[in-house]
């Protein structure tokens, strides 16, 4: 059995949410389809429509089911984008933050090239976005702003961001927000309303729901401009045949999820101190990177990133792999590219430095055993990781 310390990639599936994904497998109905059968298929989405909403703190005719994560940052972003500008043609910024997940800055990036003037506002040194910097880009000029994107907390160093106060700063000129809370839904307390914010995204395969499916939730007077057309489903936002298993599995996840909630969250702070003082003790000059605070408005409680000074980030990750301790050099999704972290550089941090950084990230399944055995391996790989960076330098390089 490995030892998982990568939740935030993706965290196993509940055992509910798979019974109640797999009770709809074999049966048949079109959602949209009249007959008793597509009846049937239909109200399973419309009760899990409200459990999702019920969890969420939404309306359920603000619950849009998309793929997923990246579709509803896609769909958010995009959307909202060429349905204000629409609007007034004026509004052409995009306000957001240099730490977001890719499935936020590269639809930024793409609508750059498409005409949208995109500002990633900076963070401070723990990941945090300058409110601030944040309300001079805003103030400077905010009927151009067609929308503001931030995300509830960081998917890499697990910093809670200051959506509060973007909510409060951006309605003040009327303008939406959106926020990725990908990450936060199920360590952190989520609620649509609460928080203020215009649109959310929500996945499940992060709160131990299937993979690919997930939410936008949007509020009704926000018409995103519909990025997949075809036959109508989902408020004519989000064309594609409506899936009921996933559908009822998300649901399920996203009720647990956020009815044990405040339970994990105290459970995995204290884990997650004792991985980081634990792993302190073993290597002196590890860095624990993002905010050191503990408290749930600073960090996501599942979240640890270290910085090992003097070793690649992917030699560890292998070294502790051959081990069965599975971890992370940053967010799954850049995996593969050999390139420092964005958020560590957004950060303040030196190149070598990023790229000598592991996230442990724990979720419901994590217990002290995992942390034990992460702790008993971290000095004798890290001094591997070391001397094979020492005899890969070229001759009196530095
Ligand atoms: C913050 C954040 N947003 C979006 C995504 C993408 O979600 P999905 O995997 O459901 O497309 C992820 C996944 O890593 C994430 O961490």
């Amino acid at each position: 059995m490995s030892v998982y310390l990568d939740h935030a990639a993706t965290t196993p599936i509940i055992r509910e949410a798979a019974e109640a994904m797999t009770a709809q497998l074999t049966r048949v109905g079109n959602a949209s389809s009249l007959h008793a059968s597509g009846r049937d298929a239909r109200r399973v989405v419309e009760e899990s429509r409200e459990t999702i909403a019920r969890a969420l703190g939404c309306r359920p005719g603000e619950v849009v089911f998309t793929s997923g994560g990246t579709e509803s940052d896609n769909l958010a972003i995009k959307g909202v984008f060429w349905s204000r500008r629409a609007e007034d043609p004026r509004r052409v910024r995009i306000l957001s933050t240099s730490i977001e997940h890719h499935a936020v800055l590269d639809p930024l990036h793409w609508l750059a090239d498409e005409g949208a003037k995109v500002e990633l506002v900076d963070v401070d040194g723990q990941g945090r976005l300058d409110v601030a910097a944040f309300r001079a880009a805003l103030e400077s000029d905010p009927d151009s702003v067609a929308l503001v994107t931030v995300m509830w907390a960081n998917n890499e160093v697990g910093t809670v961001q200051p959506v509060a106060e973007v909510v409060e700063l951006a309605h003040a000129h009327g303008i939406p927000v959106h926020t990725d809370a990908v990450q936060a839904l199920g360590q952190l307390p989520v609620s649509f309303a609460e928080s203020g914010v215009d649109a959310m995204t929500v996945t499940g395969h992060k709160i131990g729901g299937p993979y690919g499916v997930g939410a936008l939730v949007v509020r009704r007077e926000l018409q995103p401009t519909a990025l997949l057309h075809g036959g109508g489903q989902e408020r004519d936002i989000r064309s594609g045949t409506i899936d009921p298993p996933a559908i009822a599995g998300f649901a399920r996840a996203c009720e647990i999820a956020v009815e044990r909630q405040p339970e994990l969250a105290t459970r995995l702070v204290t884990l997650r101190d004792a991985l980081v003082t634990g792993v302190r003790r073993e290597v002196p000059d590890a860095l624990y990177n993002g905010d050191p605070g503990s408290g749930l408005d600073h960090r996501l409680p599942g979240n640890a990133h270290l910085a090992f000074p003097g070793c690649e980030g992917d030699s560890l990750l292998m070294l502790l792999d051959a081990r069965g301790i599975e971890c992370s050099t940053g967010s799954a999704c850049d995996a593969g590219v050999p390139q420092p972290s964005h958020v560590l550089l957004a950060m303040g941090a030196a190149e070598e430095l990023a790229r000598s950084s592991l996230r442990f990230s724990l979720g419901h399944t994590s217990t002290e055993a995992d942390v034990d055995a992460l702790v008993e391996a971290i000095a004798p790989v890290v001094e591997r990781a070391r001397n094979a960076a020492l005899t890969s330098r070229p001759a009196g390089g530095a």
